[in-house]
């Protein structure tokens, strides 16, 4: 079992020093609990990929506190950055800039770009701050398996494979950090709480949507050595050991006994009583709120996958908004 730290100074100044120095430490962000190491040290980093058992040819992303320490890192002289920090940072966003030598090939997976993220989390700050140094962290999950909301779940998950938790509550957003790709013309690589709408709002030009790097691997697009990977191990994320299916929004599946069914809004009237009696029934929010779905959708599938049920039917968000980037996430929860 790993040891809790908490929110008092003491701890924080041990999660900076120990960080320093070398160990891991899973820290609460705003997203999801991140598996932190000094992103400078790469023996420290190598110890994140094995404790996730997370294949190298996928990149991390590298925490900081301020812009004057992202480009200790990276080249963040595009127009964009400066527009995408005042509207968005810290917060859940993560760019993709120009590395700057200094970064070990082992964080970027031998990429000339470097992930960058600015955290908006309160303790997650003050851990920056006392660390000193930028922090490498991925999810802290087994790689593949549904990411982090809690230090419970870290512990359940990783925490005969770490020593250090530390505790800094429910995570406000509940899933990870929109990517953005910076270029004249920008790339949304992955869905988040800010939304490509916001993007396009901000920066006044179209943002598409793009594969993540891993997806190119699987597809082919991208060369990789890929001697670690099994097969359909790429696109099958975030999932459950109990096998997870996706109904429309609005619609009213046949679902098979034993199975859990999960509802985007508290359902009330006729919708209660329809499953009532042969199912049991669960719900991602009160009344539909995507902010409130995205906080809830990770913790219920870990919650649903240590009950007794054969299947997950869980009904997908509206695809626009915040929805899409929770429809991202169940899609590939519920891949094959
Ligand atoms: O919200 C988050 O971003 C959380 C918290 C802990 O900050 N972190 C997180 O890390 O989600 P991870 O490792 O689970 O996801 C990082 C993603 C990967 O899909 C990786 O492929 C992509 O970032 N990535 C990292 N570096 C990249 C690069 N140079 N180019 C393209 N994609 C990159
Ligand atoms: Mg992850």
């Amino acid at each position: 079992m790993a040891e809790i730290l908490t929110a008092s100074e003491a701890d924080i100044v041990r999660a900076g020093t120990l960080l320093r120095e070398g160990d891991l430490v899973a820290v609460p962000t705003e997203t999801v609990y991140g598996l932190a190491a000094n992103a400078f040290c790469e023996a420290s980093v190598r110890r994140i990929f094995s404790a996730k058992g997370r294949p190298f040819i996928d990149p991390l992303i590298v925490h900081v506190h301020s812009l004057a320490q992202a480009e200790t890192l990276a080249d963040i002289s595009h127009p964009f950055v400066k527009k995408l920090a005042e509207a968005f940072l810290p917060g859940p966003l993560t760019l993709i800039l120009p590395k700057k030598e200094c970064v070990p090939a082992i964080v970027t997976a031998g990429e000339p770009t470097v992930a960058v993220r600015m955290p908006a989390h309160p303790l997650m700050r003050r851990v920056l701050l006392s660390a000193g140094v930028p922090l490498a962290a991925p999810s802290a999950n087994p790689f593949g398996y549904v990411s982090p909301t809690t230090a419970q779940h870290v512990q359940d998950s990783l925490g005969e494979r770490i020593s250090w938790i530390l505790d800094g509550g429910a995570c406000a957003c509940g899933v990870e950090s929109t990517i953005v790709l910076v270029a004249d013309k920008p790339r949304l690589l992955r869905p988040g709480v800010i939304t490509r709408e916001d993007l396009e709002r901000v920066l006044g030009v179209p943002v598409e949507a793009e594969k993540g790097h891993l997806e190119k691997i699987a597809d082919g697009e991208k060369s990789s050595d890929s001697a670690q990977l099994a097969p359909g191990m790429l696109k099958k994320h975030y999932s459950p050991r109990v096998p997870v299916r996706l109904f429309e929004n609005g619609a009213l599946p046949e679902i098979p006994e034993k199975a859990a069914i999960v509802f985007q809004t508290r359902p009330r009237g006729e919708l209660a009583r329809r499953y009532a009696g042969h199912a049991q029934v669960f719900w991602l929010s009160e009344n539909g709120a995507q902010e409130e779905v995205a906080r809830s959708v990770f913790a219920l599938l870990r919650r649903l996958d240590n009950a007794a049920f054969s299947s997950i039917f869980i009904e997908k968000s509206p695809e626009k908004g915040i929805g899409v980037a929770v429809n991202d996430r169940l899609s590939r929860a519920a891949a094959k």
